[in-house]
């Protein structure tokens, strides 16, 4: 039962306080000194609604304790503007798009003596005024959240607490670790360097202040705290009923409630916000092979030339920092790279783009005297001003170039500076960039910057540090991301970044840092991605093989088969740890990472689609299993299998050497793609595959479009376009084709087809239909429908002629042949 607003139960909260804030005006926040005291129960400072104004965009609401603004971007949406008082200063929102994707909704508002509701058409946010207390319900009036919101102004900061219904779930908040499901767990959010993290550890890289409640019945809310301070998010740990953000950095900030919707709703909501991930290069989705590091062009010439010949497809090769002149970015060592250039060109031509990193932090000259010191960054840097103030000069901290300094990226102008750098990497062909060490990492105990550093904005107000620092990593990718869009506009740009706060997936794809090479690190990352995949972020991978330590060889392989699966997969690891490119684990080995591989790139076709998807919707590419069927209680806890899209369900087995393991499959129907069995929804005991870990099972219903081998994707998609069929109800496939980079598909470049199948009792129907005039890349499609129980007597292409077919008795699988490049057609077969 979900308790009242009004009988929340005394609670006596002993904070670590200030004894006076002194935040108002400039600089933003936080506290000259510190003190403990106690503060806040009910009964004590509950807060009362004094005065209702209405507004151009929703209510303002003077409280006993602060204002609160509120008004809904969508109507599905409610924002809630706290402060303090009037004179609070606010941050600009670093994660809300200029331009969210908004429905303009009507709202309508209803004051009484006791409460002021807002309604639109599809939720209602209810405030009660004494004790003021906010509550989320749906457009019928019934309760989505009893205690959607209660504040409580501490000093310093606040405390927010959100009610936590009996069995809800609680997903999202990032790249955490702790817990598939939150509940249970506490996290801090504070952007954090952690080389070699242990499997529960907290904080990492990323801090998103989102998370989506899963409740019993299949629906979802969710709370976006726009805040990039530090905080600490308890999900239910202390207080079991209840979800605390809270932070001593806040005299204003803003909460996002998302109404009761099913799940993938309330992330289109989210993202309308914050932004969706763009459209990637279709290279970038190929197999990227990394090490810290590759050291000289024969080494990078060699490792590409063992990965064409031994035809392992690849599209990328990373240079980590030893391509640098003693680290410092933006360099090149000419003794190692003497033909930079032109190796870069040469790369390119065999097909393989080089990417590179570029991290944040540029090695300072300060103590050194003038003239210029010839170090462009620096040099350039110093004359816009463009780097953090600290002492008598810039603030100087130690990373990979010895002392550095840091870039404002706070501001538009440095932000613009920035993205100006990479000018001649642009020229030279590089063709895509890592923002790494980004939190900002620093070499010192605290591993960043001290509280002390200021940050100037753009209204020429400061910040303090731990105010914005968990923002610094998205703002170092906004500027990559904007500059290199601005030196290279016909291509998409690809950047990758480590650090994130809400908002970074419209700049970059990310990844789980330095992780290890263990099973158990192999197993995590699941319910990390996927939990990364419902915080806004589609293109997300772990360093395949684990960054620090040596797998042994089934490891290795395990990772790459399982890698292959996950949207950003880059072979990637540690100069002191092994090397693991695949040939170096023998032949049985490398031809499991081939196979693997190899897998990967013929489904491109399915893969981009699904790309394409969450670039427009928000809604993941790797999915956990509650995404797609949220009222399905057998699938919401599971956290060792994902869903590929909504037709492809990855199982691999993580325990080494088991010959058995279960697997969790939804309601409906599923076949086992390896022995192409056909099993119901539930759990199943199932055999582990020695040459493969990975089980893939499609759901019966799915059409999945695939192309031909490559070896990369530097010619497009090639050969003909496979349509696999497995039959069943509630066929609804997808193939989206554009020209795989670049911009006219935003012009309408583009084609989609709309696939299904429609099965009878004697036989099959399988039909495209498109949208758009992109030209095909195929001559011919092939359609390879499984659980075809004999040979057809008939197969009818209802545009063409007769179409070539071939019955496989004993796979039960039937392939017929259209040739022609055919973009809308419908294929019967009877039998
Ligand atoms: C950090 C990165 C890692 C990189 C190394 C050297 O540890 O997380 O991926 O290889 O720095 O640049």
């Amino acid at each position: 039962m979900a308790r009242a607003c009004p009988g929340l139960v005394p609670t006596l909260l002993v904070a670590i306080a200030v004894l006076s804030s002194g935040c108002r005006g400039k600089p933003h926040a936080p506290p000259p000194s510190l003190g403990p005291r106690i503060a806040v129960g009910r009964g004590d400072v509950e807060p009362r609604v004094v005065r209702v104004l209405h507004t151009e965009q929703g209510v303002l609401l003077e409280t006993t304790s602060g204002i609160y603004e509120l008004s809904a971007p969508r109507d599905d949406t409610f924002r809630i503007r706290l402060r303090r008082d009037r004179a609070a200063p606010r941050l600009p929102s670093f994660a809300v798009t200029a331009q969210p994707v908004t429905d303009a909704p009507r709202l309508e508002i209803d004051e009484s003596d006791t409460a002021v509701i807002l309604r639109t058409a599809r939720a209602r946010l209810r405030v009660d005024k004494d004790p003021m207390c906010l509550r989320l319900m749906t457009a019928g009036g019934e309760m989505v959240a009893d205690e959607a919101l209660r504040v409580r102004w501490q000093e310093p900061g606040v405390r927010l607490d959100f009610g936590l219904e009996p069995g809800e779930r609680v997903f999202g908040l990032g790249d955490k670790v702790r817990g598939f499901d939150r509940r249970g767990h506490t996290f801090e959010l504070w952007n954090t360097d952690a080389y070699g993290w242990k499997i529960d550890a907290d904080p990492l890289y990323k801090s998103v202040p989102f998370w989506l409640h899963l409740g019993t019945t299949g629906r979802a809310h969710a709370v976006f705290v726009d805040h990039p301070a530090r905080a600490t998010v308890d999900a239910g740990q202390r207080r079991p009923a209840v979800v605390s953000y809270e932070t001593r950095y806040a005299d204003a900030l803003d909460v996002y409630l998302f109404a009761s919707a099913e799940p993938k709703d309330v992330l289109r909501a989210y993202t309308s916000l914050t932004g969706r991930p763009p459209l990637p290069a279709l290279w970038t989705l190929g197999y990227h092979q990394s090490r810290w590091g590759y050291a000289s062009e024969a080494e990078v010439f060699g490792v590409v030339a063992r990965l064409q010949h031994d035809h392992i497809p690849v599209d990328a090769v990373w240079l980590d920092i030893d391509y640098q002149i003693g680290n410092a970015p933006f360099t090149v060592d000419t003794h190692a790279f003497p033909s930079f250039a032109k190796m870069v060109a040469e790369l390119a031509a065999s097909g393989v783009k080089t990417i590179v990193i570029t991290d944040l932090h540029i090695k300072s000259y300060q103590n050194q005297p003038p003239p210029a010191q010839g170090y462009p960054p620096y040099d350039s840097g110093v004359a816009g001003d463009h780097f953090i103030h600290g002492g008598t000069g810039y603030f100087e901290g130690a990373v990979w170039p010895g002392p550095s300094v840091f870039p404002e990226f706070t501001r538009a102008r440095t932000r613009t500076w920035w993205g100006r750098l990479y000018r001649g990497f642009i020229e030279q062909g590089v063709a895509g960039f890592w923002n790494d060490m980004n939190e900002p990492a620093v070499f010192v105990k605290d591993k960043t910057f001290p509280d002390s550093v200021l940050h100037r904005l753009d209204d020429e107000s400061q910040a303090p540090h731990p105010l914005v620092h968990n923002a610094y990593g998205t703002l170092n990718a906004r500027a990559t991301y904007e500059g290199v869009k601005a030196l290279r506009p016909g291509a998409r740009p690809f950047v990758l970044t480590r650090a994130a706060y809400a908002g970074a997936q419209r700049y970059a794809a990310s990844w789980t840092g330095d992780n290890t090479a263990d099973r158990a690190h192999l197993a995590v990352t699941i319910p990390q991605l996927s939990n990364l995949g419902v915080s806004g972020y589609a293109f997300v991978g772990a360093d395949v093989g684990g960054f620090a330590g040596c797998p042994d060889p089934e490891l290795f392989a395990a990772w790459m088969e399982l890698g292959a699966f996950q949207p950003f997969f880059r072979n990637h690891s540690a100069k002191d740890a092994c090397r693991r490119e695949p040939w170096l684990f023998g032949a049985t080995i490398e031809a499991r990472v081939r196979a693997a591989v190899q897998r990967r790139y013929r489904l491109l076709p399915y893969l981009y689609t699904l790309f394409e998807e969450a670039s427009r919707t928000g809604v993941p590419v790797m999915r956990p299993l509650w995404l797609e069927y949220p009222d399905a209680p057998a699938t919401l806890g599971v956290d060792d299998e994902f869903l590929v899209g909504r037709e492809l369900l990855i199982a691999p087995s993580l325990v080494a050497g088991a010959r058995r393991y279960q697997v969790t499959l939804p309601p409906g129907t599923w076949y086992d793609t390896t022995t192409l069995a056909r099993l119901p929804g539930g759990v199943h005991d199932i055999e582990a595959l020695p040459d493969d870990r990975v089980r893939v099972f499609a759901r019966a219903g799915a059409v999945i479009p695939e192309s031909a081998l490559v070896r990369d994707t530097s010619r497009g998609l090639r050969g003909p376009l496979t349509l696999t069929v497995w039959p069943g109800p509630d066929s609804a496939g997808a193939l989206y084709v554009d020209s795989g980079d670049g911009f006219a598909y935003q012009r309408g470049a583009s084609r989609r087809l709309q696939l299904s199948s429609e099965g009878r009792a004697d036989g099959l129907t399988v039909r495209s239909t498109s949208t758009g005039d992109f030209p095909p890349w195929w001559k011919e499609v092939r359609l390879v429908i499984h659980d075809v129980p004999r040979a057809p007597t008939a197969v009818i292409d209802a545009n063409g002629p007769r179409p070539a077919y071939l019955y496989d008795k004993a796979q039960s699988t039937l392939t017929v042949t259209l040739r022609r490049a055919a973009t809308d057609f419908e294929v019967s077969t009877n039998w």
